[in-house]
């Protein structure tokens, strides 16, 4: 595979590109990019234009290869390597095959006009995603660049911060940012209402959050159980963040979950670890249910399989973390699971049932680990307040 260039312009087009990059253009043989980019470089008869098919991912492979030993430019906008297609292309061809020229991304842009630096703003990326992927950055006093994926986003964001308690929020929309038609529309996500956006825009979002919402945001593992949908949670707030504490997500880790609760660990697993993957196994009527939880949770990229056993996970990538909700008794599923995980990999499992704890308290005599009996009460509103006890779990939990 040869050599890709891959160059950035920005919105002022081909006048702001500079001198190096105009050259890398002029030079190519062929110019692959979207109609708006294509557009603004001057016409070359010995060059063979390609404008992006849709959808651009799975014809990609096919149009490198169509033109394999031709020297290739690609026209992106701002930084490629910003929510752009660089990492694209780096995945199809190798990281040594591709260079990037970039130039200011919307991003930065965005920080400019807004006066905000790099260190006190986060960037989040809704182009072509469910605007709910904006719901596990939120936080009051956060400062958020928005990539928006067309000009009906900022009308969805706004209205999403106002039903997530986030109407005070200040949103500032920039529109063709850096073009001759740049600017800007300001106002709190609740006074939004019908304003029109450009199609090409990025959001600036000072969080300001009503005081009841502020603790039901945190990434931190143990939400509330009312957060969750039905047949998302079993386990409870306080035992589903001693699950968490010891599948201790980080990076790019999977986690394979499965059994009764599963899905509210999947979900916190991912809300705290931007980069991480989880798979649930569940059964088929409760599918669309977790979906939807998972996405009104902001994170609409769980992946949820049908099934009860290990076979719902064949075909996966090993995992770095296993969780089992309530079926320590069923000894193939667990070996099974047990067996799945990467060396250093962390198995955690509920038992609720005399039989599951009597199968845990086996476990751990033969694997080692820790074996933690989980009791929580509290006091339930009344005419007399009473300590009520909760349903008691035992958890084991090991790393192969
Ligand atoms: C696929 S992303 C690419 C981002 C690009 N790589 C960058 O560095 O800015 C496209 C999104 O970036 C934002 N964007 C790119 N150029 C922009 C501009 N000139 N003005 C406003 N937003 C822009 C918009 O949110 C747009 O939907």
């Amino acid at each position: 595979m040869q050599r890709i260039t891959v160059v950035g312009i920005g919105a002022d087009g081909w006048d702001g590109l500079a001198m190096e990059s105009r050259r890398l253009v002029r030079e190519a043989e062929v110019v692959m990019g979207g109609k708006r980019h294509l557009e603004t470089v001057p016409w070359a008869w010995w060059q063979v234009r390609v404008e992006w098919p849709s959808p651009l991912a799975e014809a990609l492979p096919g149009l490198l290869e169509e033109y394999e030993g031709k020297r290739i430019v690609v026209l992106a906008s701002g930084d490629p390597f910003v929510a752009g297609i660089a990492s694209t292309l780096v995945s199809i061809v190798g990281p040594d095959d591709v260079e990037v020229i970039p130039t200011v991304s919307s991003e930065s842009l965005a920080r400019a006009r807004m006066r905000w630096s790099f260190e006190e703003t986060s960037l989040v990326s809704l182009v072509g995603r469910d605007v709910r992927r904006l719901l596990p950055h939120l936080a009051p006093g956060r400062k958020l660049v928005v990539l928006s994926s067309d000009g009906g986003t900022p009308a969805s964001v706004a209205a999403l911060l106002v039903a997530q308690g986030y109407g005070e929020t200040a949103m500032t929309v920039l529109n063709d940012l850096g073009g001759l038609a740049e600017s800007r529309t300001e106002s709190t996500a609740a006074g939004w209402k019908d304003r029109v956006s450009a199609e090409l825009n990025v959001i600036c979002l000072a969080c300001v959050a009503d005081a009841s919402r502020r603790s039901a945001t945190s990434s931190v593992p143990g939400l509330p159980d009312a957060a969750f949908g039905s047949g998302t949670t079993v386990a409870g707030r306080d035992a589903r963040a001693a699950a968490l504490a010891r599948l201790a997500p980080a990076g790019g880790d999977l986690l394979w979950a499965v059994g009764p609760g599963a899905p509210s660990v999947a979900i916190e697993w991912l809300r705290s670890e931007p980069l991480a993957s989880a798979v649930v196994a569940v059964v088929p009527e409760e599918v669309a249910d977790v979906k939807e939880s998972a996405a009104d949770l902001g994170v609409p990229e769980l992946r949820v399989v049908e099934g009860t056993g290990p076979e719902a996970f064949d075909g996966r990538e090993a995992p770095d973390a296993v969780f089992v909700g309530s079926r320590a008794a069923d000894a193939a599923l667990l070996d099974a699971l047990h067996d799945a995980l990467r060396p250093g990999g962390r198995l955690v499992v509920h038992a609720v049932t005399v039989e599951d704890e009597a199968a845990l308290v086996r476990r751990f005599g033969r694997h080692g680990g820790e074996l933690v009996r989980i009791g929580v009460e509290e006091v339930v509103a009344g005419e007399t307040a009473t300590w009520t006890p909760r349903r008691t779990l035992v958890q084991w939990s090991v790393v192969r």
